[in-house]
């Protein structure tokens, strides 16, 4: 943390927040008796003071007075009424981190009504086993510190990258949707593993196995894609042969298309 004995709230500690909060103690950045969780419901909070040994509150303001930092993890359509709540409980020198999707910056601090670091970020889905990517940038007030702050807790639960707040909705078009389209992808190339008489169960972890060590390739080398994939293609071999069709599918500008398509849905949102 910024320093020893930073207090953390996590506001709306559904699925992201428990992720993070857990992540935090695991790998000692925070202590239980540091952090407190809010969210709606009463079993939610039960589990969480159970589950994490964490205080609950169902007060918001409450907990953001008491905290440094202050993570806000509810869905996008509570947002407003929540800033509207904690906005009198922010103090300076608190500092916020926002995993809301497709919710810019300048509409927090707007809703906060005051000069405070306000962080925005967009992690994905993996981030639940910790293998995630989260894209993360600042607002007006927001700086070196605070983002360093981020890029640390993010990296708790997988890789981190800054960058400019324009380039967001491209991160929800990439990381964020990925996945799905990843999915697709190792479902097909097990559909493929059936038709040639796999059984279904040993396709799928062929092909889940098989885009994980392919994705540690490129992370770990640093190689280009291109050149991985000459490595594995011999000439007159069966993979070159594969590629023809992949290439005739139109794979690569699908995947493309699909980026660009989901990144214009994603600008789409923030302006609604
Ligand atoms: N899951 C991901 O991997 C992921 C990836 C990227 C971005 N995000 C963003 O993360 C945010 C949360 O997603 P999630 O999947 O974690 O959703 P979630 O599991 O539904 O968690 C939302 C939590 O907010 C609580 N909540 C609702 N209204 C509240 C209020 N007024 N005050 C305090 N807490 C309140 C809910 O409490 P109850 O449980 O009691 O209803 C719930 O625990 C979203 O904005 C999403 O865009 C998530």
């Amino acid at each position: 943390m910024r320093k020893r004995g930073d207090r953390i709230a996590v506001i709306g500690a559904g699925k992201i927040g428990e992720t993070l909060i857990r992540a935090l103690i695991e790998s000692g950045m925070a202590s239980t008796s540091r952090m407190i969780a809010t969210a709606r419901s009463r079993e939610r909070l039960d589990f969480l003071k159970r589950d994490l040994g964490i205080r609950v509150s169902r007060k918001n303001s409450e907990a953001v007075a008491g905290s440094d930092i202050i993570l806000i993890c509810v869905k996008p359509q509570v947002l407003a009424e929540v800033l509207e709540d904690i906005r009198d409980s922010l103090t300076p020198g608190k500092v916020v981190i926002s995993v809301v999707a497709s919710v810019s910056t300048a509409s927090i601090e707007t809703a906060l009504g005051q000069k405070i670091p306000v962080i925005r970020t967009m992690p994905n889905t993996p981030c639940l086993l910790r293998t995630g990517m989260t894209g993360i940038c600042g607002g007006r007030y927001a700086k070196e510190e605070h983002l360093a702050l981020a890029e640390r807790i993010f990296r708790s639960i997988g890789l981190c990258v800054r960058l400019e707040e324009r380039h967001m909705d491209a991160v929800t078009g990439l990381s964020a949707s990925g996945p799905a389209f990843v999915y697709i992808i190792i479902e097909s190339l097990a559909e493929g593993g059936v038709k040639v008489g796999l059984p279904r169960e040993v396709a799928t972890q062929l092909a889940a196995q098989t885009v994980l060590g392919a994705a540690r390739m490129v992370l770990d080398t640093r190689e280009h894609p291109a050149k991985l994939k000459d490595s594995v293609t011999t000439p007159a071999g069966c993979t070159m042969d594969g590629i023809l069709e992949l290439e005739e599918g139109g794979l690569r500008v699908t995947l493309i298309k699909a980026v660009v398509r989901a990144t214009e849905r994603a600008r789409e949102l923030a302006n609604d």
